[in-house]
């Protein structure tokens, strides 16, 4: 069996390779021990930019809409993870979310589900501004922002849409409807934005925000990915140090991707191009008081931390992948479509998670790029 990408899916058997899993085990554990407690959703494959690190200038061969899951799946999928299978954490994410139009009734009945998971959602930010408190009412917790670039030319150059101010805007209505603490991922690339590190930061912490990088995996549709030309987190605590002194946040990871750092904007300079330059005033009086804050680098590729991964992700379509660089999916749309119980497609989705690899393999030299890009996995 195969979807339009020509990726093989698992029908409920496995690679003989693979050990059996353990009868009686509910939760999704895999071979290495790890159990994943963390949903990613996509709701769409759909965009309405096209970050060039993610999807081609004319976009990608959409899905249809009846090859999408409805809001009805998407609630029972989530439901038997909830209540069969330990999940705890929800992120709903695309394509772009907000594509949705029954987002919100997603979000609601999601939030009506026991035990409650907590919610959340990543999402462009593009429209957010409009839907902001009605997520917010529906039970949506916080929401993730993915913002690359503060320049209006800069942002339409990486997206190749010109909508930085849409996505100011869904920002600062998220947090005024209380959809924080809002994290901002940022993804750099060299000669484009890599120069805006200092100032995203500046901009995250100035508004209350957690800004994280996240290096540039392996996923862009163009498979231009290089790891030459990438911005390392080595990199990125490197562009910050001038302007930041970056403190290893003293706290377990917890299976969190981020390494997390407390942040605290460097004394300016006094002297002829420091504040003492500015005129007579006493310094203390011209000087705004140091940044301060946390900030968050995402090292999937020179630091990976699948050891600790606890994430299980459903494609728009309604099959599992173990991790982001699979090369198999596990397809439940099927049995929902079919009339398969509940705990029939809680057992295809735990026997999905029991062949999870240990790792992404992005340092071996075998290591092949899988044919689906972020927007169509869902990040
Ligand atoms: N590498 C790293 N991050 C990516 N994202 C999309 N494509 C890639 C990639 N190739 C990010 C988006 C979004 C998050 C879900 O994933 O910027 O913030
Ligand atoms: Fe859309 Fe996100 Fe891909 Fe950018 S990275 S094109 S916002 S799915």
């Amino acid at each position: 069996m195969t979807v339009s990408l020509g990726i093989p899916l698992m029908p409920g058997r496995v690679d003989p390779s693979i050990p059996p899993r353990p009868a009686g085990v509910k939760g999704l554990v895999d071979r290495y021990d790890r159990v994943a407690t963390d949903l990613r959703v996509s709701l769409t494959d759909r965009c309405n930019l096209r970050c060039t690190y993610c999807m081609p200038a004319d976009g990608l061969p959409w899905l249809d809409r009846e090859q999408a899951l409805s809001a009805d799946e998407i609630v029972r999928l989530v439901r038997i993870a909830v209540t069969d299978l330990g999940v705890r954490q929800v992120r709903f994410t695309g394509g772009e979310p907000l594509l949705r139009g029954d987002l919100v009734e997603i979000i609601e009945r999601c939030a009506a589900l026991e035990p409650r998971p907590e919610l959340s959602l990543t999402t462009n930010a593009i429209g957010l501004a409009e839907r902001a408190s009605a997520l917010a009412a529906a039970g949506l917790d916080r929401v993730n922002v993915s913002l690359d670039s503060l320049h209006a030319e800069t942002f339409a150059n990486l997206t190749r849409r010109p909508f930085l101010q849409r996505v100011l805007d869904g920002v600062d209505a998220a947090a005024r409807v209380g959809l924080g603490p809002i994290k901002i991922n940022a993804v750099l690339l060299r000669g484009v934005n890599d120069h805006e590190a200092p100032a995203l930061v500046a901009w995250a912490l100035a508004n209350g925000h957690e800004l994280r990088f996240i290096e540039q995996m392996p996923l862009d549709a163009d498979h231009t990915w290089s790891r030459d030309t990438m911005v390392t987190a080595a990199d990125v605590r490197g562009l910050l140090a001038s302007r930041f002194e970056l403190t290893p946040a003293d706290e377990p990871r917890d299976g969190a991707p981020a390494e997390r750092f407390a942040v605290r904007e460097r004394p300016r300079q006094a002297g002829p191009h420091g504040p003492d330059a500015l005129g007579p005033e006493p310094v203390t009086s011209a000087v705004a008081p140091p940044l301060t804050g946390t900030i968050g680098i995402i090292a999937s590729v020179t630091e990976p931390f699948c050891a600790d991964c606890r994430r299980t992700r459903l494609t728009a379509e309604g099959s599992v992948r173990s991790c982001l660089f699979s090369h198999t999916e596990t397809d439940l749309r099927g049995a929902l479509r079919g009339g398969d119980p509940d705990e029939v497609v809680a057992d295809l989705w735990r026997g999905a998670m029991w062949a999870k690899p240990a790792g992404h393999g992005l340092d071996d030299p075998a290591f092949v790029q899988p044919a689906r890009s972020m927007s169509a996995i869902g990040g």
